[in-house]
């Protein structure tokens, strides 16, 4: 059974502006895994992927219905991606039933998150 959706939608400059004026705002944003592979990255594409975690991480939080806030931090959202590179979700650690879908373009990033409960 479907319990949440969410689904963000983040513009790539907002983002740049953001990390150009404090590269900290990575580390704020992606888990330390995220971080490995964002660090191996072109300046195109870690801009893609940070926009695209970021919009993730909100889809997220608006389908568990809390939002970003202190049950719910990015740190505790993970976004990685399986050998095909399909995004898998975890939160607090353990994988989450459901389902993210990242898109982005040379503007803007997007996310979709489906949260299930009991058997698919
Ligand atoms: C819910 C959240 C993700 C909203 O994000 P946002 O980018 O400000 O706003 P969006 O335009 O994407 O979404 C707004 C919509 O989210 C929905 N929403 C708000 N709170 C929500 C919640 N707890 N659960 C699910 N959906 C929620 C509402 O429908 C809202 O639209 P409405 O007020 O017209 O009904 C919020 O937790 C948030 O503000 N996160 C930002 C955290 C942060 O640190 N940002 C700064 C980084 S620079």
């Amino acid at each position: 059974m479907i319990s949440g959706i969410g689904l963000d939608l983040v513009e790539l400059d907002r983002i740049q502006t953001i990390y150009e004026r404090n590269a900290r705002f990575a580390e704020r944003i992606l888990s330390v895994r995220e971080r490995q592979k964002f660090q191996m990255l072109s300046d195109g594409r870690k801009l893609e992927y940070l926009a695209g975690r970021f919009a993730a991480k909100e889809a997220f939080a608006k389908a568990l219905g809390t939002g970003i806030g202190e049950n719910c931090t990015f740190q505790q959202i993970e976004v990685l991606n399986d050998s095909l590179g399909k995004p898998i979700l975890y939160f607090q650690n353990t994988l989450v039933n459901g389902f993210v879908s990242i898109t982005h373009t040379k503007h803007v990033a997007a996310a979709q998150v489906i949260l299930q409960e009991g058997e698919a």
